[in-house]
C-alpha cells in the first residue's frame, strides 16, 4: 500500500547518507548513571523532573579535576565537562551526545480520551475530526497544555540562570502542531547563546506512531509554515501528509525503523552535543528502545534527558522490517464500556 512503499523508499534514502564504498552503520548505547531516569530503580510514574534539576545526578566525574573554577562549578558545568572531555579521548568513530525529549502540553485529543473514557476514544470518536464544540484532528494544546509548557519555559530560564546548564544547540520538532506549539511556548524568551538560537527544523519522522486517530495526522506544510514562521522544514518535507491514511495504522517495528533513520539522519548531518527533539509519547518511547534505553514513559508537557553514545561502524546494520500498514477496527457507535479492556473494539455495541 501506498503508505509502506512511501517508507521504503525514505529508508533508502536515509541509508545512503551512511552508504559508501565501504558500507557503515551507527549503533547507539545510553551512558547510564548521569541521571535518575537512566536507573532502573527509579520510578517512572509520577518522576517530578522540574523538582529533581532534570533527574541529573549529583557525583563526582573523572574529568573533575580539570574542570575550570572547580569548586564553584555546577553539577551541570562538571557534566559539560565531562562530556567534552569524553568527546575529546573518544576515537573517531564515537562521540557523545546529550538529548533532551520532550513530550508535548496536553492537547485536546489527550482532554478527549479522558473524557469519553479510553474503548469508547480509540474505537469511535478518535477516528472523528471532533465533536460539535472541540477539534481534535492535529489537535492543539488545552490551557492545561499550554500551562505545561510555560512551566517548562521557567524551568529552562532557571536552569541556565543558576544551574548554568549547556542549552540546546539545535532544535528538532515533529510536524504536529501540539510539538511545535510546546516546542515555541518552551524555548521563547529564553537566554540562549547568539550561536544557537531558537530554530527549529522540523523533521517528518518524529510525529507519533501513526494510528487511525485523526490526531496522528498532520496539517500541510503550507499551514504550518503560516502558524510556526520562524521553524525550518527538513529537506523534502512534503506539502500534504504522505502517511496518515484513513483506518490503518503503522506496526511497531516500522516505527522503531523510521525512529532508527531519524536519529541516523539528525546524527550524520548535526555536529551538536546538545540536541532538543520536542515529540509524543509513543513516538519518545520509540526512541529510546532505538537507543536502548529504559522504558521510561512521559506524562504531558514532560521530559527526559539522555546520554548517548553513538557509535559508527563497519558493514550494514540490522535489517529494518517494513511491514504493510494494519486495518483498524471501529465501533459504529461508542462502546457504553469504560475501562481499557476493551482495545481490539470487541466491545461495539
Ligand atoms: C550496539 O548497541 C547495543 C545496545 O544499544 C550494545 O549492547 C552493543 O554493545 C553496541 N555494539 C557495539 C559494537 O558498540
Ligand atoms: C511508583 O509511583 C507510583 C505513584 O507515583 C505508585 O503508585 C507506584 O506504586 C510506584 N511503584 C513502585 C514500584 O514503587
Ligand atoms: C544535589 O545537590 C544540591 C546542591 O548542591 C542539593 O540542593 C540537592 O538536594 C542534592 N540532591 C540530592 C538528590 O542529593
Ligand atoms: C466534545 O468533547 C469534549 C471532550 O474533549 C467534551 O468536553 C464536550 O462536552 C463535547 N461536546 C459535546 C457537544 O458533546
Amino acid at each position: 500500500m501506498r503508505a509502506s512503499c512511501l517508507l521504503s523508499g525514505i529508508f533508502a534514502a536515509a541509508s545512503t547518507v551512511l552508504a559508501s564504498s565501504h558500507p557503515k552503520h551507527l549503533n547507539y548505547t545510553v551512558v547510564t548513571g548521569i541521571f535518575q531516569q537512566d536507573d532502573p530503580a527509579t520510578n517512572a510514574s509520577g518522576f517530578d523532573f522540574i523538582g529533581s534539576n532534570f533527574g541529573l545526578i549529583n557525583r563526582t566525574y573523572p574529568s573533575d579535576y580539570s574542570c575550570p573554577d572547580r569548586t564553584h562549578a555546577t553539577q551541570w558545568q562538571r557534566l559539560a565537562h565531562y562530556i567534552s572531555s569524553l568527546n575529546k579521548k573518544s576515537p573517531r568513530n564515537e562521540r557523545y551526545t546529550l538529548l533532551f525529549m520532550g513530550r508535548h502540553g496536553e492537547g485536546f485529543h489527550n482532554a478527549a480520551e479522558s473524557h469519553f473514557g479510553t474503548p469508547a476514544w480509540n474505537c469511535y470518536w478518535s477516528e472523528l475530526d471532533g465533536n460539535a464544540t472541540v477539534t481534535w484532528a492535529d489537535a492543539k494544546l488545552t490551557d492545561v497544555g499550554i500551562q505545561q509548557a510555560l512551566r517548562v519555559n521557567k524551568f529552562w530560564a532557571r536552569l541556565i540562570k543558576d544551574e548554568k546548564i549547556t542549552p540546546p544547540e539545535t532544535y528538532y520538532s515533529s510536524p504536529l502542531y501540539r510539538c511545535l506549539d510546546t516546542a515555541k511556548l518552551t524555548f521563547t524568551g529564553l537566554d540562549l547563546p547568539r550561536k544557537s538560537p531558537f530554530v527549529p527544523i522540523i523533521k517528518e519522522f518524529l510525529r507519533e506512531g501513526i494510528s487511525a486517530h485523526t490526531c496522528d495526522r498532520r496539517s500541510t506544510k503550507s499551514y504550518i509554515k503560516q502558524n510556526f514562521p520562524g521553524f525550518k522544514f527538513e529537506h523534502g518535507f512534503q506539502e500534504t501528509d504522505p502517511y496518515w491514511t484513513p483506518l490503518f495504522a503503522e506496526p511497531r517495528d516500522n516505527q522503531d525503523g523510521r525512529s532508527k533513520a531519524v536519529l541516523d539522519d539528525i546524527f550524520s548531518s548535526d555536529e551538536s552535543t546538545y540536541i532538543s527533539i520536542s515529540s509524543h509519547s509513543g513516538e519518545i518511547a520509540s526512541l529510546l528502545r532505538v537507543l536502548g534505553h529504559r522504558v521510561f514513559s512521559l506524562s504531558t508537557g514532560s521530559a527526559i534527558p539522555v546520554l548517548v553514545k553513538a557509535t559508527t561502524l563497519n558493514g550494514d546494520g540490522p535489517p529494518s522490517t517494513t511491514l504493510p500498514y494494519a486495518p483498524q477496527k471501529t465501533c459504529a457507535a461508542p462502546p457504553a464500556i469504560r475501562d481499557a479492556s476493551c482495545n481490539d473494539c470487541s466491545c461495539c455495541v
